[in-house]
């Protein structure tokens, strides 16, 4: 490998903790990213202004979103389902949208209440409206590589809800491996299809490790030209419509294999691991990474 800068997105504070059983409280949350913000990331996703009764762990959205120090240089986001849920983004003035829909029609349902099509004029708005307000969107496709209800999903399927979303005015794809079930040869035979198509600089992976493939599979996608991966910090982390899904690939494991590979992230390692061990002594367990298995 060539010695690259890539670029990582944090979303522990989302992907996260929206699955912890434990609620973390407002301040220890603002404490937490406040934290993070001094490591030298560049991108945390903070929050998610979903219905609070869909994912009670995230309730104080706007408190921990109007409540954060914005260190410059960073991109503070957060997941928006609909119109509702930017007028509460924007009142806590985030820099960055994520929308967010399914490659498969079942968890798209069971995820927003709605068809893939009822999904699209839905998020069309929201990004219209959120790119009038100034801010830059993001948009998110799960069940890339395989979907909890529906099993194999169809590479076309992807094209589909990708290209859609671009032509919205979405401005960088995250390609969701929602329940970790991808595997390096279908991460490259996917990549190799979508990568004819899209730029690489358009596309972001988003491993979730629960086959333990995700290191792999960022593995391959660097190997294709990725250099864009969103990971959460000690593995926190799952999804709690997509059963089986557990943590992202934890930030900590893939900054170690990134320097490693001689690739620049920016991050200072020790002062994320410092981090990390804030946020465990907030969720009342151990972290499940490696590095923090490792450091304890
Ligand atoms: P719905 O019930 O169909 O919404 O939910 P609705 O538009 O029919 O509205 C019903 C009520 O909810 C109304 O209130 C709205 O105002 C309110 P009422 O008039 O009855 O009092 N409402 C809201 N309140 C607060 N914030 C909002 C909002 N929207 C409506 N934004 C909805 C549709 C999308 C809101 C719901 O299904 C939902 O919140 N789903 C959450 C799903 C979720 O957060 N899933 C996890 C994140 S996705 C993920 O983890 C995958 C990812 O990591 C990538 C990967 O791994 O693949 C991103
Ligand atoms: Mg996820």
């Amino acid at each position: 490998f060539d010695p690259k800068q890539i670029t990582i997105k944090e979303v522990g504070p989302r992907d996260g903790l929206q699955n912890e059983s434990v609620f973390v409280p407002t301040a220890d949350k603002i404490a937490w990213i406040n934290q993070m913000s001094h490591t030298g990331l560049s991108y945390i996703e903070v929050t998610s202004f979903v219905h609070p009764k869909w994912i009670p762990a995230l309730a104080d959205a706007v408190e921990v979103a109007a409540g954060i120090e914005r260190v410059p240089g960073v991109t503070y986001a957060a997941l928006v389902p609909n119109a509702k849920g930017l007028e509460r983004a924007l009142t806590a003035n985030i820099d960055e949208v994520s929308v967010f829909m399914s490659a498969s029609e079942t968890h798209n349902l069971k995820n927003i209440n709605k068809t893939r099509e009822e999904t699209y004029p839905i998020l069309a708005e929201t990004t219209k409206a959120a790119l009038a307000a100034g801010k830059s969107v993001r948009g998110y496709v799960s069940t890339v590589f395989g979907c909890p209800y529906e099993g194999a999903v169809a590479v076309d399927e992807v094209i589909r809800v990708t290209e859609t979303l671009l032509e919205m005015g979405v401005q960088e794809i995250s390609l969701g491996d929602t329940i970790g079930i991808a595997q390096p040869r279908q991460v490259q035979e996917v990549l190799e299809v979508l990568l004819r198509r899209f730029p690489a600089d358009k596309l972001a992976m988003h491993f979730h490790d629960t086959r333990g493939m995700a290191m792999a599979n960022v593995l391959v996608s660097l190997e294709m030209g990725m250099t864009t991966f969103d990971s959460s910090l000690g593995g926190l982390g799952g999804c709690p419509y997509a059963p089986g899904a557990s943590g992202n690939i934890a930030t900590d494991d893939l900054l170690y294999m990134l320097h490693g590979l001689g690739m620049q992230t920016g991050i200072d390692t020790d002062k994320l691991l410092e981090a990390a061990r804030f946020i465990q002594g907030k969720m009342g367990r151990s972290l499940m990474s490696h590095s923090m298995q490792a450091c304890q």
